[in-house]
């Protein structure tokens, strides 16, 4: 299903989803596409939902290109933009498919994530097999950051600029900047660089397995709690959400909001960057379902943050997948089957955004006075939300246990409250 020959399987990224995993055997089921299309019902609740665009070839089919311009308010390359593409000679950048996908979809009125700047994979060979010293790594990533984001200044909303820097358990990822800049100055760098680059565009941090609370949340909240404080210009963390089918409940979507909250107490947005979530092949209806109930989860996590705006998956139609060559015997991972029929994922992101717009709900808010303003009006099941103890954090305050708050940001996440989700439990 990829064609791009610069792939690598990226085993390490998808190695959470034993921990995640339900199984199954049948045909997915084909239903008809929503009206209005998601896009349409996200942007009434505030959120572009996106799609990763496999390559610049698959744009070239109708059914692909049609499903993604009605459904899809955002795009990011899958692979284009990568280092190993878009730089593939030390003094040579081929634009070509990144420029394609981004006229795509601008030509459909999608803005477009930008995936990424700094990563240990997929890096051109002239890169990994070179030897530099630490001022000619500088340079070289200077030179490309100014460069790729120079080139789509202005039409960029959101750029990963570090992807991956943590290693599964939560040490340092190696890659070519840690080793020869040092980390964390090669983030810095990075962020810097990218800031200058195109000021108007949001800039990322994007890694894996972080849905939940984790040692591995609280290494990526460290990062990222240490670019705030050296004042490095970092405005949001990526999810990327490489999951697999599983049912996800109340506790599942409290997890993960307790997560963006805790992001959103240090200023910072969340995006969902790279949602999948795999079946055993072939599927049965009772992954199916499992695998809805995975996507609406979620979904309800970053509708109920208040910090974020776009939901992205990576791909949308199982014609185009990472997942099987990545995780034989896995797949079926995405909302589309692969004949663009829609299967019950995509029903259960269009009914959950077709709920009664109620954001912001349950938050983390900079001020009892933002808490009670943004809650004005809303109820939960006739119950009005206020922030009823003044303590910042609005939802039903009934089912908020406990919280913490601090004026200065520490370097592992704040005991943030177990935050209920009335609206969709039962
Ligand atoms: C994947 C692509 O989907 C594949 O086509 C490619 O062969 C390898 O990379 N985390 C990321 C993405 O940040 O860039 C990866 O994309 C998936 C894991």
């Amino acid at each position: 299903m990829t064609s791009n020959p610069t792939r690598r399987a990226v085993a390490v990224s998808v190695l959470l989803l034993a921990a995640v995993i339900s199984f199954g055997g049948a045909n997915p089921t084909a239903t008809a596409a929503s009206t209005p299309p998601l896009r349409d019902l996200a942007a009434s609740r505030g959120l572009r939902v996106g799609a990763a665009i496999n390559d610049a070839a698959t744009l070239g089919i109708p059914a692909y290109a049609d499903t993604l311009a009605r459904e899809y308010s955002m795009g990011v390359s899958e692979n284009a933009m990568k280092w190993g593409l878009i730089h593939p000679a030390p003094n040579t950048y081929d634009f070509a498919d990144a420029d394609a996908e981004v006229a795509f979809a601008e030509a459909h009125g999608m803005t477009m994530r930008g995936h990424n700047l700094a990563w240990w994979n997929q890096n051109p060979a002239w890169l990994t097999g070179g030897t530099f010293t630490h001022d000619q790594l500088v340079q070289i990533l200077d030179d490309h950051i100014n460069t790729v984001v120079g080139h789509y200044k202005g039409r960029i909303a959101e750029w990963d600029v570090v992807n991956e820097a943590v290693a599964l358990d939560g040490s340092a990822q190696p890659n070519p900047w840690s080793n020869g800049i040092g980390n964390p100055a090669y983030i810095d760098q990075a962020f810097r660089t990218a800031r200058a680059a195109d000021p108007a565009a949001k800039l990322f941090y994007n890694d894996y397995a972080i849905e939940q609370p984790s040692q591995r949340f609280d290494a990526v909240y460290a990062l990222v709690t240490g670019l705030v404080q050296r004042g490095v210009p970092i405005d949001g963390v990526g999810f990327q959400a490489h999951l697999g089918a599983n049912t996800c409940d109340s506790s599942c979507v409290n997890g993960m909001l307790t997560n963006m909250l805790a992001l959103h107490r240090l200023g910072l947005q969340v995006s969902i960057t790279e949602l999948d979530v795999s079946v055993v092949l072939p599927p049965t209806p009772a992954s199916l379902t499992e695998q809805a109930s995975m996507y609406a989860g979620v979904l309800k996590a970053c509708l109920l943050a208040p910090n974020c705006h776009s939901f992205v998956t990576w791909g949308f139609t199982d014609a185009y997948s990472w997942i099987p060559s990545t995780l034989p015997g896995r797949g079926a991972a995405l909302p589309f089957d692969e004949s663009y029929q829609t299967k019950p994922a995509y029903d259960a992101l269009a009914a959950t955004l077709a709920k009664p717009p109620m954001a912001p709900t349950c938050g983390q808010f900079s001020t009892p006075a933002a808490a009670q303003a943004a809650l004005s009006g809303n109820t939960v099941d006739g119950a009005p939300l206020l922030d009823a103890n003044g303590d910042g954090v609005a939802c039903n305050e009934s089912a908020v246990t406990t919280t913490s708050t601090s004026s200065s940001p520490s370097t592992t996440p704040p005991a943030i409250a177990t935050v209920a989700v009335p609206r969709f439990t039962g």
